[in-house]
């Protein structure tokens, strides 16, 4: 039988004389006020065992990795009509670029690129102001993880609201092609307001569990959502969960992934397990360095690899 605990304890160790390495996300100016040396592993088992090393219960910004939990929302208000507002293809382009939009007459690639987040926050603001919005994806994450005290950061909030000109363009542009049904900042303070959910990794593979195990909660039993919705966010998390590195992270890893530009990584072993990893330095596609070597690893250990 695997021994998870060794395979966890082995890729920290065999990981740790590289604490430190990639780039922080300076653009988002609090962010890079974080200490880029830390990394943490946390992974739980669709039968609930946890094991973890390193930073696995420091939080921290999740960042996109929340447009993992606003896809599922998004899902359950208005299902398959999303995919009339955004499509399901890789980008092959930063998480961050326009040049796609205008091309597709203001239609994102998909739900994990900038673009395709903000048209994702506009069909969770529906029918609500901002505020509630927020509330909702909070609550919801905190159902997923089981953990009452998971809360937003407001210094990184605010810091990106004050910065976050391309993500202001974004969505001006696709309210221009008719694909916003809000006005830009509203739209933009709900998703400003998700990257900046803090989490730590032992919250974060909690709550990624539901995808793990064909859309249930194993702990607590409940649907989230149906095994085949499930499946299919998994597929979008392999093919577009790692932008232009997600052909890359596919290769290496061979799970679906979705990263954030605070370091975080949650990848999913169907039917097997959530893992979320964390370490701030970032490879030149803003993925988490380390935490991409620790995934590689531990796929290949494990023999997890979806392929
Ligand atoms: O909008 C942004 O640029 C950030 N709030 C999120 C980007 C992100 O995490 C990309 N992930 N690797």
């Amino acid at each position: 039988m695997t021994d998870l605990k060794s395979i966890v304890d082995s890729v920290y160790h065999d990981l740790s004389d590289r604490i430190g390495e990639g780039k922080l996300a300076d653009y988002i100016p609090e962010l890079a006020t974080v200490d880029p040396r830390q990394f943490g592993i946390a992974l739980v088992t669709t039968d609930g065992k946890l094991y973890s090393a390193g930073d696995a219960a420091t939080a921290f910004s999740i960042q996109s990795i929340s447009k993992v939990f606003t896809l599922t929302l998004a899902l359950g208000k208005i299902g398959d009509g999303l995919w009339k507002r955004v499509g399901r293809e890789p980008s092959g382009n930063s998480f961050n670029s326009i040049v796609q939009l205008e091309q597709e007459k203001g239609k994102p690639r998909n739900p994990f690129i900038n673009a395709g987040a903000i048209a994702v926050a506009d069909v969770v603001l529906a029918g609500h102001v901002p505020k509630e919005a927020i509330g909702e994806i909070v609550q919801f994450i905190r159902q997923l993880a089981d953990d009452d005290t998971i809360a937003i950061d407001h210094n990184v909030a605010r810091s990106e609201t004050n910065t976050g000109y391309r993500n202001v363009a974004l969505a001006n542009f696709m309210r221009s092609f008719g694909n916003l049904n809000h006005p830009a900042e509203h739209v933009l303070g709900v998703y400003f307001h998700h990257c900046a959910v803090a989490m730590s990794c032992h919250q974060l593979a909690h709550a990624g569990l539901y995808l793990a195990s064909a859309g249930r909660n194993p702990l607590s039993g409940g649907s989230v959502v149906s095994p085949s919705r499930a499946r299919r966010i998994n597929a979008l998390m392999l093919m577009c969960g790692h932008y232009d590195g997600s052909g890359d992270f596919a290769y290496r890893v061979g799970l679906p992934g979705k990263s954030g530009v605070g370091g975080g990584i949650l990848a999913i072993a169907p039917g097997k397990a959530s893992i979320a990893v964390w370490s701030p330095g970032l490879n030149e596609n803003g993925n988490s360095q380390l935490g991409s070597a620790a995934l590689e690893l531990l796929a290949q250990r494990t023999g997890w690899s979806v392929f």
